[in-house]
């Protein structure tokens, strides 16, 4: 039979054809469009159950929904051929101080291993509980798994060594533990593996396991109890042409593990050997390490200089030498690093007994960036100029015996911190030192340094923060009405010749935090808009002057004072409430007068050390101590107090100072007292206290070192108790005329 096709057949056969067409069309178009392939529904469900068996308080996974494709899950890439998982990436990123997310916690569950493309796994810092889950090892496509600092403890399962694809592996910061590394010399194409942290206090032979890693491009073992190398069992290095990056800071090894790198060393980029426990003379085996640019062995005990071996360091940019014993002159030392003087960025010797002069050869190093040689026993003058240097991003010298003039700095764009304290370098500070635009530290205090300084010293200095000329014989020509360039952090000019005016340009700095100007000549008044000024204070220092005037209530104002010294001044009137959260006020020595009524005013629970002594204070000591439940001193001696030893002072159990001696205080101890048990110095003397002399003071207050009782009224006989005061040094009971005398043998 034969078909009849009609009109109507043939249209609803090209319909059919388009409807075919098309969709193909669409569908293969699409196949190149990644965001159209879709998940598969068994990794979807995988990785569904995975969510399930973890804690999401913040909740991270939001996008895992099971309507939506997984691939466009957060943390979730997949394969733009297959639609296979390829990638998940759950790190939580605690170093970013504005994520507000919390960590996973919960377990891994084994549905994971339905992703048998997974390439990429990244748990790290994450809160998990439990071990390294065996199933892992079976993850055969990795290429990289990241589980660092995720709270993982237990036994790491054999079973990793099976990923052979993989190239990093990161365990740091868990609490996982092993016996060997066997397993880890099965992983052939590992070239980044970091266990920092982990203990490797009984891992026999650890080297011979990373030499058997023929890829391995960069090592962290820090703070792994690495235990030391013995030298005899070690054997041909595989990964001798591969190894770039060594870190083993912070662990217990001995120059021994010199004599291991020396055999990988052509490749060496970067060696770690900060807080080992290298000891002796630095060994002659850097020849080799030709490509080293970072070599870091500070805080170890290495004698000596720096061998001559480092004369082949062509490319190093960074060594690090603080605090070890090093005792060459250092000219002889700088002359083996010769062939890095293009390259050289960053040079820290500082806490070595270095001697000699200040190496000349040192001043041809042009790409340094960073020198630091403080705390050396180097000597005699500073180079005139350091222009050579230009490109000095940071010099300290503190701490030397540096002598004569200050260099010449003219020149020294880039330079940000300059720290010349504790030498003994005199003459002037030049006023070219003005023009380093780029400073933000400078520190000269403590030196011998005069003259006058001026605006001039300032001029460019628009990004200084941090100014300490303190302990030097300088003055000061700057106007009051100088509005600096600066907004300082920090400000010391004590022991220098300020005053006698209180310089008013300091209240154009609004954010200063640290104004030292003790011992600083001035005997005027502290201007009223200064305290209003003083919002971001926490140290003030003004001792020694001859300040007059009354001290603001600065209770009321947002301050945040932590510590106020007006020691040695002329300050009057009444004490007005200390600002709350306040921990340190040394108030002795000047001419307040008035009661002490408006300490109950405040509340100053942080309150540490209050010294009023040797004031014109007077009435009786309020009865609110309580309300400044942390100090530790208190010391209210040589005032005009009148009435009795107030109960309040028991519930500072912290005190371990309380001197009232030279006041008018009467009446009997309070018993409260015996709970200050972490007294350690008491002085009561000349008051008119009387009644017994406690007998609870020897078995409650046994810290006790000094007893001061003398010039009181107190009678009876001196209780027996007081020689089970274990500590006691000193123990004071003259002019007690109504004290019965008594068995003292235990005095002697
Ligand atoms: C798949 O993705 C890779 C890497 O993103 C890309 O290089 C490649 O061209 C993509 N292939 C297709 C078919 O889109
Ligand atoms: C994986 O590792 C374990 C333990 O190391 C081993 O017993 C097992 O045979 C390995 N599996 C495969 C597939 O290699
Ligand atoms: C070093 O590698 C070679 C070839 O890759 C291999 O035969 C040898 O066993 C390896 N040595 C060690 C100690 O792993
Ligand atoms: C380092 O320690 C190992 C093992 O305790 C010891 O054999 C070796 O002599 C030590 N080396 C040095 C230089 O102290
Ligand atoms: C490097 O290894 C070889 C072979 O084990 C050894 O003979 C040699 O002494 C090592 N070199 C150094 C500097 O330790
Ligand atoms: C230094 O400051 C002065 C006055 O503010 C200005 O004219 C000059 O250009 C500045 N010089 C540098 C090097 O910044
Ligand atoms: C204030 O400065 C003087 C002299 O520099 C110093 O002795 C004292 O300890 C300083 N006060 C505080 C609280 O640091
Ligand atoms: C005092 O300290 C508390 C807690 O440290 C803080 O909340 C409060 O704001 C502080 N008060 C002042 C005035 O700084
Ligand atoms: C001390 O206070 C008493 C009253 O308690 C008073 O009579 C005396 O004058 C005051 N002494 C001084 C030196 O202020």
């Amino acid at each position: 039979m034969l078909f009849t096709i009609t009109s109507g057949t043939i249209s609803s056969i090209f319909a059919v054809l388009f409807v075919l067409l098309t969709t193909s069309a669409i569908c293969c178009l699409s196949a190149g469009i990644r965001s159209n392939i879709r998940c598969l529904e068994t990794q979807k469900n995988a990785l569904l159950q995975f969510k399930q068996g973890l804690v999401d308080n913040s909740n991270v996974l939001g996008s895992w929904e099971s309507e939506k494709d997984c691939c466009q899950w957060r943390g979730i890439a997949c394969s733009n051929q297959t639609g296979h998982v390829t990638m998940l990436d759950l790190y939580y990123n605690s170093s970013d101080i504005y994520n507000l997310e919390t960590p996973l916690s919960g377990v891994i569950a084994p549905s994971l291993l339905e992703l048998r493309y997974l390439n990429y796994l990244d748990l790290s810092f994450n809160n998990f509980e439990g071990k390294i889950p065996d199933f892992i090892g079976s993850l055969s496509q990795l290429k990289q798994l990241k589980l660092a600092g995720a709270s993982l403890s237990g036994p790491v399962p054999p079973q990793l060594g099976n990923l052979s694809h993989l190239y990093t592996l990161d365990l740091a910061h868990n609490f996982v533990t092993f016996e060997n590394l066997e397993w880890l010399s099965h992983l052939s194409s590992l070239k980044y593996l970091n266990m920092s942290s982990l203990n490797f206090s009984k891992v026999v032979n650890w080297p011979h396991s990373i030499s058997k890693l023929p890829s391995l491009v960069e090592l962290q073992l820090s703070s792994c109890s690495l235990p030391n190398v013995d030298l005899r069992s070690l054997s041909f290095v595989n990964s001798s042409t591969s190894l770039e990056v060594l870190e083993l800071s912070d662990n217990f090894l001995n120059s021994s593990i010199f004599y291991w790198m020396a055999n990988i060393s052509t490749s060496l980029v970067h060696i770690g050997l900060m807080g080992d426990q290298l000891q002796g003379l630095i060994p002659d085996v850097f020849s080799n390490m030709v490509s080293l640019t970072s070599l870091d062995l500070s805080y170890n005990q290495l004698e000596g200089g720096i061998p001559k071996s480092f004369r082949n360091l062509c490319r190093l940019e960074s060594l690090n030498l603080w605090e070890n014993k090093l005792s060459d002159k250092l000219q002889d030392s700088i002359e083996n690093l010769s062939c890095a003087q293009d390259t050289l960025e960053s040079l820290r010797l500082s806490g070595n007994p270095f001697w000699g002069p200040f190496p000349d050869n040192l001043t041809r190093f042009s790409s340094l960036k960073e020198l630091y040689i403080d705390g050396t026993n180097m000597s005699g003058p500073l180079p005139k100029s350091f222009q050579e240097l230009y490109q000095l991003r940071s010099l300290s010298l503190v701490l030397n015996q540096f002598s004569g003039p200050l260099p010449d700095f003219t020149g020294l764009s880039s330079l940000r911190q300059l720290f010349l304290s504790k030498n003994q370098l005199t003459g002037s500070l030049p006023e070219n030192i003005g023009q380093l635009s780029s400073l933000e530290f400078l520190d000269i205090s403590v030196n011998s340094l005069n003259g006058v300084l001026t605006e001039v010293h300032f001029l460019n200095l628009s990004r200084l923060q941090f100014l300490d000329v303190s302990y030097n014989p300088l003055s000061f020509n700057l106007s009051p009405y100088w509005n600096p360039s600066f907004q300082l952090y920090s400000l010391d000019m004590s022991s220098c010749n300020v005053g006698p005016d209180f310089p008013k340009w300091i209240q154009t700095q609004r954010k200063l935090t640290a104004l030292g100007m003790s011992n600083a000549e001035i005997s005027g008044s502290v201007p009223n808009e200064f305290w209003d000024l003083s919002s971001n204070l926490l140290e003030l220092n003004l001792s020694m002057n001859q300040i007059h005037g009354k001290f603001p209530n600065l209770s009321s104002k947002n301050c945040t004072f932590f510590t106020i010294d007006l020691t040695s001044n002329q300050f009057s009137g009444p004490l007005p409430p200390f600002p709350s959260n306040i921990s340190n006020v040394f108030l002795s020595k000047n001419m307040f007068s008035g009661s002490l009524s408006s300490l109950c005013a405040t509340q100053a629970p942080e309150l540490y050390n209050l010294d009023l002594s040797e004031n014109l204070l007077s009435g009786e000591l309020p009865d609110c101590w309580m309300q400044y439940q942390a100090l530790h001193s208190l010391n209210l001696a040589k005032n005009n107090f009148s009435g009795k030893v107030p109960s309040s002072l028991g519930p500072l159990t912290y005190v371990v100072l309380l001197r009232l001696h030279d006041n008018n205080l009467s009446g009997e101890l309070p018993p409260s007292l015996k709970n200050c048990t972490e007294l350690r110095v008491v002085d009561l003397g000349a008051n008119k206290l009387s009644g017994n002399i406690p007998a609870w003071m020897g078995p409650s207050l046994t810290n006790l070192l000094v007893l001061r009782l003398r010039s009181n009224e107190f009678y009876g006989s001196i209780p027996l108790s007081l020689c089970s005061l274990p500590a006691l040094h000193v123990l004071d009971l003259s002019r007690i005329i109504y004290l019965e005398p008594c068995h003292i043998a235990f005095l002697i």
